[in-house]
């Protein structure tokens, strides 16, 4: 934990919000762009992000007019939304998806970045998909993205799968890998980072991994039927071979 780290902002405190806009990777224009075109396209009046972070989809949604609401746990992650473009409009709430109820009723709900994952009990990932519903107005729309479970590249025998090694000309270094438990659908996201100096940090993310299908069950639970499923925002097919999904449901 850094000096400035506060227990309730979770696993994306003051340390790890001061990091998360760093320009390239989820931030690039063309991994934002698309999404926002097709949460856009989704949108039929005001629209809710749960988990909004530090408004990196938001922000850009709202720029373009449309009225977005957002609930998330950490501050520190959303004192970051007022000062870029459009986020001074997005109307945030401090709280936990599961179960935080803003006012209104929305034509969209989204979760992206598979921050569903972050929800490690079942339980609490149904009363996710339930609150949705509870903000949606009927025929409303509910989408989520999210990775697919890496499991297919792991040797027989091992648990791990390593996602990113790297190491800059300065020596500072990066490794990334999941562990899995095929058995709870338990998955610990690991980040170690290693400065010039060689001191380093290590966290360890607990993540509950879920199935299409078992989001096709929950959004049942919940009072709405599949609407679209796509490989990515593309809109392309889902596939055998696909590394996440965009999914969205129909309230009614
Ligand atoms: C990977 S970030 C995604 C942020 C943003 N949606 C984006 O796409 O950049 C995950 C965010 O989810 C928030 N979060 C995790 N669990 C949450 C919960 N139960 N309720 C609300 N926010 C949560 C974290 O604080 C963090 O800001």
């Amino acid at each position: 934990m850094g000096d400035r780290d506060v227990p309730a902002d979770g696993w994306c405190p003051e340390s790890v919000a001061a990091g998360y806009d760093a320009p390239g990777g989820a931030n690039a224009p063309e991994v934002v762009t698309p999404a926002v075109d097709v949460l856009e396209e989704l949108a039929d009046g005001p629209v809710l992000e749960f988990a909004v972070g530090t408004g990196r989809i938001a922000a850009p949604l709202a720029a373009r007019g449309v009225p977005v609401s957002g609930i998330e746990l950490s501050r520190a992650m959303a004192a970051r939304i007022a000062s870029k473009p459009g986020g001074d409009t997005v109307d945030v709430t401090i709280g936990d998806m599961t179960s935080t109820r803003v006012a209104g009723e929305f034509s969209l709900v989204y979760l992206v970045f598979s921050t569903i994952g972050n929800v490690t009990a079942q339980d609490a990932q149904v009363e996710v998909l339930r609150n949705a519903a509870a903000h949606l107005r009927p025929g409303g729309l509910f989408l989520v993205e999210v990775g697919l479970p890496d499991l297919r590249r792991l040797p027989p025998g091992q648990d791990t799968v390593p996602f990113a090694v790297t190491l800059d000309h300065e020596g500072a270094g990066y490794v990334g890998f999941d562990q899995y438990d095929g058995v709870t659908q338990q998955f610990t996201s690991n980040h170690l980072t290693v400065s010039p100096d060689g001191t380093g940090r290590f966290r360890r993310i607990p993540v509950l991994y879920v199935w299409p299908a078992e989001l096709d069950l929950m959004a049942r639970i919940a009072g709405m039927k599949p609407k679209h499923r796509w490989a990515d925002w593309d809109r392309s097919l889902l596939t055998a071979g696909s590394t996440k999904h965009v999914s969205v449901w129909k309230k009614g």
